[in-house]
């Protein structure tokens, strides 16, 4: 079989048009520009709201059957991209959809980096409907043994055996962490493990992919954010390779009561990456600020005077693993 004879099996045994992909950085492209007019304006709920509606009007151009499984909240607290909501034109395959319109809002409002407008589709069923609670996370980049890092082991283990994997000491490693309170005792654990710690305000969609890219210097990701970030990073990862791992976090009794309602009833649980999104997926983010996967969104002048706004964005897919980075420019106006 040559190599276009296997990309047609490939794309017949997957519900997703290969067209999709540009058309879904056409989604993320509208919502970045939308935020990006807010960055720096202390209004993180300006900036979301933006965020949501350009993508929700870009979804309606598209000729798909989505549900979102990932949005905004229920429908009773979300106007828009709530989950349960049906998206597109209503022609093809059902699909899942999962949606970060603004994946850092108080990013976006303070001017910070690594703000982005991200989302993943899969086949029916193939994204875990992950409720909005905490969950806690590990992730490496590709090339290591399966396993090398694991939430059933302890920090100390993990960083030892990444370590060894690597040919490196534990010191010679950098460690992702959301620098929250929540994570005293894990900061302090790899502190006296020798680790280098790149604390993270806010983000951790891109800060899980930065472990795929070496130029980044990150190795790892630890410690707990969102479950719906969580689902996000995993279906990146399901494309650029690498491994990660996500346990959700039950805090009180209504985080069991979204988590029951989304059909989750093991609290113990360590999801993967393919139980986290299966088959194959596809995944689209666009800078919003500049961060360590994409420049954010910004203006310039064209030789003939028109302004326009120039995006970053990353597409991927991953039935065929291949990664697509989109610089375009969109007209003002
Ligand atoms: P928002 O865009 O909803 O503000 O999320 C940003 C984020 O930093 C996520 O990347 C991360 O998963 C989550 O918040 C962490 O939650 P918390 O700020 O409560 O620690």
């Amino acid at each position: 079989m040559n190599e276009g004879e296997e990309a047609q099996v490939r794309d017949e045994r997957s519900p997703l048009d290969r067209v999709l992909v540009m058309e879904l950085v056409r989604v993320t492209e509208a919502a970045a520009t939308a935020a990006a007019r807010l960055v720096g304006r202390g209004d993180e709920t300006a900036a979301d709201e933006a965020a949501v509606s350009a993508m929700r009007a870009a979804f309606d151009r598209l000729a798909i059957t989505g549900t979102v499984v990932i949005g905004e909240g229920e429908r009773d607290h979300a106007p828009m991209l709530y989950v349960g909501e049906k998206l597109g034109a209503g022609k093809g395959p059902a699909l899942d959809i999962a949606v970060d319109p603004l994946e850092g809002t108080t990013i976006t409002a303070k001017a910070g980096a690594n703000a982005l407008a991200v989302l993943a589709i899969a086949g029916h069923g193939c994204l875990l409907n992950a409720p909005d609670i905490y969950m806690e996370k590990i992730a490496v980049g590709p090339g290591y043994p399966e396993g090398v890092v694991s939430l059933a082991n302890s920090p100390e283990e993990n960083v030892t055996a990444l370590a060894a994997a690597k040919g490196v000491a534990p010191a010679d490693l950098m460690v992702c962490v959301l620098d929250r309170p929540r994570h005293a005792e894990l900061i302090g654990r790899l502190r006296a493990m020798g680790c280098g710690i790149q604390l993270l305000p806010d983000g951790d969609i891109a800060a899980v992919i930065a472990t795929t890219d070496p130029a980044t210097g990150v190795d790892l990701y630890m410690g707990s954010g969102g479950a719906p970030e969580g689902v996000l990073a995993a279906a990146a990862l399901r494309c650029t390779g690498g491994q990660f791992e996500g346990r959700l976090m039950f805090r009180h009794e209504a985080d069991r009561r979204r988590a029951f309602d989304c059909g989750i009833t093991d609290s113990e649980r360590i999801y993967r990456l393919d139980d986290l999104a299966r088959g194959d997926c596809i995944f689209a983010a666009t800078g919003v600020t500049d961060g360590s996967l994409l420049r954010g969104v910004s203006q310039r002048r064209r030789a003939d005077g028109t302004m326009v706004h120039c995006t970053h964005s990353v597409v991927m897919r991953a039935s065929s693993g291949t990664v697509r980075w989109v610089q375009a420019e969109h007209r003002l106006g």
